[in-house]
């Protein structure tokens, strides 16, 4: 069985100040929910302080980025090794990254790679653009990111993917359950042709893509699909505490 898991991106958004305020009004509710990881992951500067706040919780936190190497002269940047002392996952990948950061294929892998080395499980996105989703290429995208992301991975133990068409990502039109199921059970062949039967049996596939507390359970019914990655709706306490309930209930 897999355990279905709700993560919060919140993107470049929350202070310290108020992503500490945002983590103590969900602390208590989040904490009562069985059956479901929930992953949080704020802006780098917020982890070490968050860190603090939920120890000893079943609340686990989440970079949504990093750089490959593990240390050295490359200014600004964060590495595994340093993510590794504060949280257990990292985002790899998400679209933004992909289009605004000029992230390759061959980035994300090396990104994976250096991820899994340091023992952090990788939260990998993917997803097609409007345009290819509607030109019928979202196979065959999907398909080629896999592909790049995971060369040369062996070891995918662990590994979490997330399914987020682009043209879902923060405009308030999600995929219907059925499309992303139906996409996410293509994913799930890939993984089973890039390593076995077992691996696309136990790996976790998120959805991604204006999830609300309203179309949640929409997605956590389809067969294929094990959770989400929330964007805008886990930035208010309410909303994200039921779709983690509801992710909850629903599996
Ligand atoms: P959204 O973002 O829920 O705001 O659409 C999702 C994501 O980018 O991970």
């Amino acid at each position: 069985m897999r355990v279905p898991l709700i993560a919060g991106n919140w993107k470049m958004n929350t202070t310290v100040t108020d992503a500490v305020n945002l983590v103590k009004e969900m602390r208590d509710d989040l904490e009562k929910i069985p059956d479901v990881d929930k992953v949080i992951c704020p802006p780098f500067v917020s982890l070490a302080p968050l860190k603090e706040l939920v120890a000893g919780s079943t609340i686990k936190l989440g970079a949504q980025n990093l750089y490959f190497a593990e240390k050295g002269a490359y200014t600004g940047e964060i590495s595994p090794l340093m993510l590794a002392d504060l949280c257990e996952y990292v985002i790899i990948g998400h679209s933004e990254r992909r289009q605004y950061f000029g992230e390759s294929g061959d980035i994300v892998n090396k990104k994976v790679v250096s991820a899994l080395k340091a023992g952090l499980i990788p939260i990998l996105c993917i997803g097609e653009k409007l345009a290819e989703n509607e030109a019928g290429k979202t196979e065959e995208v999907v398909t080629r990111q896999l592909n790049a992301a995971l060369e040369n991975i062996d070891d995918s133990d662990g590994l979490i993917l997330a399914y987020e068409p682009v043209w879902a990502i923060g405009t308030g039109r999600a995929a219907t359950g059925k499309q992303a199921n139906e996409t996410i059970a293509i994913i799930r062949n890939c993984i089973s042709r890039i390593y076995d039967r077992r691996v696309s049996r136990e790996i976790r596939i998120l959805y991604g893509g204006s999830v609300t507390a309203a179309n949640t359970a929409e997605f956590m019914n389809q067969p294929d699909i094990d959770g989400a990655l929330v964007g805008g709706a886990s930035l208010k306490a309410a909303e994200f505490i039921s779709i983690v309930a509801q992710a909850s209930t629903t599996k």
